[in-house]
């Protein structure tokens, strides 16, 4: 009862919007691994929007905020606050350990924004305007996040025209490739068959185009898929070769969720911009950022990036207790040992399920594709959201990503155990979905 008449209030209060307003359920309680609903109902959260890394509520960085609270609680423009430069070296640090290069930080409280201000730098810096990304893909809400973006649901027509030069390819994607190349049984692509022509499309569009500012693009897609090998250092060297800067959105990805602190270590290409958010703020505050080689330190005769909470004190102050809480209890290794013991595991089930026609994943960003017929790859939206409300019943909480692939991106914090029950509720779920159908 009460959860409807919050249903109904939270309805009547805001804006709708597609898959936001009306909502689903209520909350009243987030912690750890767990999220409760008003009704007292417990769920693992295997979705968490990927701001949970260090789950909900870590008291080090709750403490980190109060603490910070009652020393300095903001920092006015143009008054240097200790904190935010303390976050900003700690990022550069991170950048220097990826790139080899030098950097420098901007701060913005979502982010949309610090997309924008990678954009913008990109435009300042390379005197171009046009920008390359993948269809499909998702950089936030903001008018410039929603040009680069690819997904119909932001880029309505209802909105108007986007930024002009904001150019698509589409992005890697083996099991479903747009360029029509097969995987092996095991999910793999023929690299000595497709060439990857999905990197060679964005190298064919920058030399067509001839001055493209950005390459903007998650290392890792959210959907979930994983560049094949050897992708982003081919991009790479086509960004260098025709003088476009390669912007790595790492929102979700970034801060371990891959099993790395960066998804593209993994591939072993430097990115020119790395843009940071979600789990940044600890799953508590909004905070940001866009960090970039120092070389890019070219327009500061131009307000880019002026946001008011740009060196807010207690969000930096609630980064820096993250950092060190994934620094501290090892996160980025647990991603990566969890991650690899629920890869296997969903191996085993995609053996187990003919339901499921693809897995892919890395670190606890996961993923399993629900088909009706394997060969024929038919997507089962259907099956995948009876799936999901199952799990739901059951205590798990994940999402669908394309309509039929079960996302699972835990915080980094979960534990085999934990990871085992959950992949459990999964594995019946699926088995009572093959008995119905
Ligand atoms: C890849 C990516 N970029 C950008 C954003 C936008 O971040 P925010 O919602 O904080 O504006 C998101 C949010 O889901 C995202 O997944």
């Amino acid at each position: 009862m009460r959860r409807r008449a919050l249903l109904a209030r939270d309805s009547a209060a805001f804006l709708h919007q597609s898959v936001s307003t009306p909502c689903l359920s209520a909350i009243r309680k987030a912690e750890g691994l767990f999220i409760e609903d008003v009704a007292g109902r417990r769920y693992m959260d295997f979705h968490g929007n990927n701001v949970h890394h260090v789950g909900y509520a870590h008291p080090h960085v709750v403490g980190a905020i109060k603490a910070q609270l009652d020393a300095l609680s903001f920092a006015p423009r143009r008054f240097a606050s200790e904190r935010a430069v303390e976050l900003a070296e700690a990022l550069a640090a991170q950048f220097r350990r990826l790139t080899g290069a030098p950097g420098r930080v901007l701060f913005t409280t979502g982010g949309t924004d610090a997309v924008e201000v990678a954009i913008k730098l990109a435009r300042a810096a390379t005197g171009r305007f046009k920008t390359l990304s993948f269809w499909d893909s998702f950089h936030g809400a903001g008018l410039g996040a929603s040009s680069v973006g690819g997904e119909a649901l932001f880029r309505s027509g209802r909105i108007g025209p986007l930024l002009p030069g904001s150019e698509h390819v589409a992005p890697f994607g083996c099991y479903r490739c747009a360029y029509g190349h097969p995987v092996d049984a095991h999910g793999e692509p023929d690299l000595e068959r497709c060439r990857l022509a999905c990197a060679a499309m964005v190298r064919y569009v920058l030399e067509r185009e001839g001055d493209v500012a950005a390459v903007i693009a998650e290392p890792a897609r959210a959907v979930p898929y994983v560049p094949p090998p050897g992708y982003w250092r081919a991009v790479r060297e086509a960004c260098s070769a025709h003088g476009t800067l390669l912007v790595f959105d790492e929102i979700p990805t970034g801060l371990g969720k891959t099993g790395r602190f960066f998804a593209a270590e993994h591939d072993g290409a430097a990115p020119d911009i790395v843009v940071l958010g979600k789990a940044l703020g600890g799953g508590i505050l909004p905070i940001a950022a866009c960090i970039a080689r120092d070389e890019l330190n070219v327009a500061g005769d131009y307000a880019f990036g002026h946001y008011t909470h740009e060196k807010n004190p207690v969000t930096a102050a609630a980064a820096l207790a993250t950092l060190e809480v994934i620094e501290r209890e090892g996160l980025v290794e647990n991603a990566a040992r969890v991650g690899a013991h629920a890869l296997g595991r969903l191996h085993e089930l995609k053996r187990r399920h003919a339901l499921v026609g693809d897995v892919r994943g890395r670190g606890l960003l996961l993923g399993l594709e629900l088909v009706s017929d394997r060969a024929a790859k038919r997507p089962a939206g259907d099956a995948a959201e009876r799936v999901l409300y199952r799990a739901l019943s059951r205590g798990l909480s994940f999402k669908t990503t394309m309509g039929n692939v079960l996302t699972l991106t835990p915080p980094l914090i979960v534990t085999r155990e934990q990871m085992d029950a959950a992949l459990d509720i999964l594995d019946a779920c699926l088995a009572e979905e093959t008995t119905a159908a």
